[in-house]
């Protein structure tokens, strides 16, 4: 039998978040399938049960919820009659609707209520399990657990509003943690990240416990990734030098966000060649089937003759940038 999950997706990129879920699970082996896609809402079905050590590195997904119940009768009252008590040990709880009116939410809650032991308390402010009910084809019943909860809000925390060393050029702690996420990386060989300016990568990587290093040709920015990652408790191998220095090293992926624009230093030389060299250079070193999870503006400058393209994700930032997020393999 396989479990079934509904996952509400963030909307600053609805692909994005649904590929960093499925190519998570695919690498650590859940074997999934997307079932449903309603945009924001994605239902995926997967051969065993997700750990709550995956599910906390989901940086795209709002909530996943596991589903306990689904019944295809238009009668929402009709369809619960089949359902059993909602076993949700000593834990307590609140009810709510994925999406749909309100009427109908409060009087479907009272319903599915009636399904849980009188023991268990209801908290609305902190529950310990959510039982969440969604209505489209099918009538949905889900649960999510306060310990399977997503990085959605949690790695907000890594922005560089509260960093202590802070530059305009580092990433979106969510875009980072999704490239992390794409880059099939396990937990033995660190995560690379050749470009590392003031660490917002390597902050995500190491807070989903993986290893990770950084490079970055300016010493201002290893010391600035180094004190970041020290205020949230982390630590990495960090190296003050060119990206080549990669060839020196052993990592299970890279993952970066090269220099973009005129805010960035590139030490002289045009981001076309240093686009040239970096990508000529990583594909020397990769191994069959690595990944490089790279971060450009110029989509037509990364050329991959080499590596064979798994994604291209558009993430607007506004009028005049747009970051692609690009996947791609050693063949
Ligand atoms: C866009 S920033 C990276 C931002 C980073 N993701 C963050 O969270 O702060 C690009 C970085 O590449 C570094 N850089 C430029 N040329 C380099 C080179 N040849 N080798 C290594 N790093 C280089 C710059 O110093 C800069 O810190």
């Amino acid at each position: 039998m396989r479990e079934k999950y509904l996952l509400e997706l963030g909307g600053e990129n609805t692909t994005l978040g649904k590929y960093e879920a499925l190519e998570l699970f695919k690498f650590r082996k859940y074997h999934p399938k997307l079932e449903n896609d309603y945009g924001k809402i994605v239902v995926i079905s997967t051969s065993k049960e997700i750990e709550n050590k995956i599910i906390n590195r989901l940086s795209m997904t709002k909530r996943l919820s596991k589903i306990i119940f689904s019944s295809r009768k238009d009668n929402i009252k009709k369809s619960l009659d089949d359902l059993q008590e909602i076993d949700i040990g000593e834990k307590s709880f609140a009810i709510r609707q994925v999406g749909g009116n309100k009427l109908e939410n409060e009087k479907t809650s009272i319903l599915i209520g009636e399904k849980v032991s009188i023991n268990n308390q209801t908290d609305l402010k902190d529950p310990d399990a959510t039982i969440l009910f969604y209505k489209n084809k099918n009538f949905n019943i889900s649960l999510a657990y306060k310990s399977g909860h997503t990085a959605y809000k949690k790695c907000l925390k890594h922005h560089i509003s509260y960093r202590p060393y802070f530059s305009p050029i580092s990433i979106h702690p969510r875009i980072a943690r999704a490239m992390v996420n794409l880059s099939n990386c396990n937990y033995t060989e660190p995560v690379i990240d050749p470009f590392c300016g003031t660490g917002g990568i390597l902050i995500e990587g190491a807070d989903m416990g993986l290893n990770v290093i950084g490079i970055d040709l300016k010493e201002k920015m290893i010391e600035f990734s180094k004190g970041n990652l020290k205020h949230y408790g982390f630590e990495a191998n960090l190296l003050k030098s060119d990206f080549k220095e990669i060839k020196n090293l052993e990592f299970s992926s890279i993952v970066c966000d090269p220099p973009y624009g005129i805010a960035s230093t590139t030490g002289g030389e045009s981001i076309s060649q240093l686009m040239e060299r970096c990508l000529d250079t990583f594909q020397k070193v990769m191994k069959r089937k690595q990944r490089l999870v790279i971060a450009v503006s110029n989509a037509e400058m990364v050329k991959h003759q080499n590596l064979k393209l798994i994604h291209k994700f558009e993430w607007y930032i506004h009028k005049s940038l747009t970051r692609n997020i690009i996947v791609l393999e050693k063949n």
